[in-house]
């Protein structure tokens, strides 16, 4: 079986609606829990299932609905099929303030409920308001191991491919942990496969990056490696600017936990502006990597930059990418650009990458870099829009998918 990469999209009947898969489809499953103790609601959406199984991290949020946890669950659908994953795309998501003390009882007690779709088909993983040693936690109170127990147990040494998958998960990059440099690292790949196909220089190619957290760190991180010039980054706080080229590893020196930069710290020759402005700056590449709509219909006449490339989750309203394909921007869709933190470790499950961090490097560079050079080619050649072409890659994944079990060595 060949997945799509380079050009098996061409194989969705031409005339049907590629996002139909993802965008129009009903959620495979859907379960909704109500805690017994606190009367908070949970939530469980299984959007698609791949080989009976499907992955999505946890959230937790006052406010948290159902409708947020089924985009974010056919989100996650997107990437995996996008990426050619052996899996579905799921959320879970509690409607609690997860600073409440009673906040690790209602997640053990969802966990618990969760228990027989935990057991066999949804691997779940951190998120919003729920850190990896809660999930832990919570796991171990109930008594299944670790969130990766239905992929892990369908291995046929299950503690062995346990051991494996934990080396993995161990490994240093940079003194981090690879799996929270990743994604960013994807992120940045995007931009350089778009400076690519778009045949600018690396050297020349100017990235403003909206946050400097997990994902826009990152990012920042290893555009600055490869050379690329960062010339502005923002956080909550503001926007900093060098049009030389900031010196990124310096600032992010100088976040906080909350991935803020200590002004009081940065050089003088720093200019600072205000958190909006980080849109209008002049750049080839935007990589929104803070909140989500962050382009808006309101604002999106400020966008500056040639191509954006979407960190955040649904970083930019349709609206806003009518206007930006309009005006001959194109936005490389989140599904694509911040999926590599995912397909990351569906590799390490299924052991195509182990404990050498530059493996793992090489093969996300790779894969990033061809889909997104096929984005390019398809909007250079008659101005499909790469959301539309994601899509269609997804979609054609997602056929061939059909009927494939994971194989955990
Ligand atoms: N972390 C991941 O593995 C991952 C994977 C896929 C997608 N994402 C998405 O990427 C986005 C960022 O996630 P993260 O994990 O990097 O978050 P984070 O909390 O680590 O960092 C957020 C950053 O955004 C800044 N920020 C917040 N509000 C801002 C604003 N209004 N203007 C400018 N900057 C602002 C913060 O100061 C901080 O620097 C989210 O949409 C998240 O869903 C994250």
């Amino acid at each position: 079986m060949t997945l799509a990469d380079n050009t098996g999209w061409l194989t969705r009947t031409p005339g049907t609606d590629p996002a139909a898969d993802f965008v129009d489809r009903a959620p495979a499953h859907e379960v909704t829990w109500t805690d017994p103790v606190t009367g908070a609601t949970g939530h469980l959406v299984v959007h698609t299932l791949v080989g009976g199984i499907a992955t999505g991290g946890t959230r937790m949020r006052a406010g948290c609905t159902r409708s947020e946890v089924a985009d974010l669950a056919r989100g996650m659908a997107t990437k995996t099929a996008a990426f050619g994953l052996p899996v579905g795309g799921a959320k879970g998501g509690v409607d609690f303030d997860p600073k409440d003390p009673r906040a690790f009882g209602v997640l053990t007690r969802f966990f618990a409920a969760m228990r027989p779709w935990l057991d066999a088909r949804w691997v779940t993983a951190e998120d919003l308001g729920v850190t990896q040693q809660r999930i832990d936690a919570a796991f171990a109170e109930v008594g299944l191991g670790q969130s990766f127990h239905a992929a892990i147990s369908r291995a046929p040494q299950p503690e062995a491919a346990l051991a494996r998958v934990h080396a993995g998960l161990e490994v240093l990059a940079d003194g981090l942990p690879l799996g929270d440099v990743i994604g960013g690292y994807g992120v940045a790949q995007a931009c350089l496969g778009a400076a690519r196909a778009f045949g600018w220089e690396v050297e020349r190619t100017r990235v403003a990056i909206q946050g400097v957290g997990t994902m826009g760190g990152g990012a920042a991180w290893y555009l600055h490696e490869a050379g690329a010039k960062v010339v502005a980054v923002a956080d909550a706080a503001g926007t900093l600017v060098d049009r030389r080229g900031l010196d990124v590893p310096a600032l992010l020196e100088l976040r906080d936990e909350y991935g803020e930069i200590d002004r009081t710290r940065v050089p003088a020759h720093v200019q600072q502006l205000s958190r909006e402005a980080i849109l209008s700056l002049e750049a080839e590449v935007f990589v929104p990597a803070a909140i989500s709509y962050a382009i808006r219909e309101d604002n999106v006449h400020e966008v500056a930059a040639k191509v954006v490339v979407e960190a955040a989750n649904a970083a930019t309203t349709w609206g806003a990418e009518d206007a930006l394909t309009a005006r001959g921007v194109p936005v490389v869709p989140d599904f694509i650009a911040n999926a590599g933190a995912a397909a990351w470790a569906w590799w390490l499950l299924q052991g195509q990458v182990g404990t050498d961090p530059q493996d793992s490097f090489r093969r996300l560079a790779t894969e990033m870099q061809s889909k997104v050079a096929v984005l390019a080619e398809r909007w250079t050649q008659d101005g499909t829009p790469m959301r539309d072409t994601g899509f269609a890659l997804a979609s054609t994944n997602l056929h061939l998918l059909e009927g494939v079990e994971i194989v955990i060595p």
